[in-house]
């Protein structure tokens, strides 16, 4: 038997697979303790339903997040474009223990009509949600998420939204195509 070659395939490093899975947009979660709310940068999400959306999303438990979301049981995923890259890293190298992050990165917060952590007005869209699931936050971190009211700005049609490819590489939304699907 011969053993197939593979001359052009090297070993990738398993620290950077999740850099090829690249997931959905950047996002920048909301929530609320003690009547303040934080900012924390997130990318590590996935849709799992359509409607009502439920969405997976991986918030580190050395993360201030982490308790305020365990508390709450609240958040929102704010998406940012590519305009707030810069705040977008802020808010991802700092912590809610000693930063007011709204104040610091110039960012201002709008009520939201079903949760109490704020929307973000400079984020294109804003997902509403409620932990509906929290029964492998000890294991891996994951909360499951359910989106009860999702708000997005029209003005906004081919939004440049930012995609985390690991160790400060982000690619920008480009191009949309359309093709035959039986999707919705
Ligand atoms: C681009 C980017 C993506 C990130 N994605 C995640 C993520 O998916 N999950 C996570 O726990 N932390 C993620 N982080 C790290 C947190 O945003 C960071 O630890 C932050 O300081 C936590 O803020 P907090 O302590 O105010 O909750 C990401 C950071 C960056 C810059």
């Amino acid at each position: 038997m011969t053993t197939a070659r593979r001359p052009t395939k090297r070993p990738f490093p398993l620290s950077k697979v999740y850099g090829l899975l690249e997931p959905g947009p950047v996002t920048l979660v909301t929530t609320v303790r003690d009547g303040r709310p934080n900012i924390m940068t997130m990318s590590w999400h996935t849709m799992i339903d359509f409607e009502p959306p439920i969405v997976a999303c991986v918030i580190s438990d050395r993360n201030y997040s982490f308790k305020s979301l365990m508390t709450t049981k609240e958040c929102v995923l704010n998406i940012p474009t590519a305009k707030l890259a810069k705040q977008v890293v802020a808010c991802g190298n700092s912590s809610g223990r000693r930063t007011d992050k709204f104040r610091a990165f110039h960012l201002t917060p709008l009520p939201a009509s079903r949760v109490a952590p704020p929307l973000i007005a400079e984020c294109y869209a804003n997902l509403e949600c409620r932990v509906i699931d929290a029964s492998l936050t000890g294991r891996y971190c994951l909360f499951i998420l359910q989106v009860l009211k999702a708000w997005r700005t029209p003005s906004m049609a081919q939004p440049k939204t930012l995609h985390h490819l690991g160790r400060g590489r982000f690619m920008i939304a480009g191009r949309t195509i359309r093709l035959p699907s039986k999707m919705k």
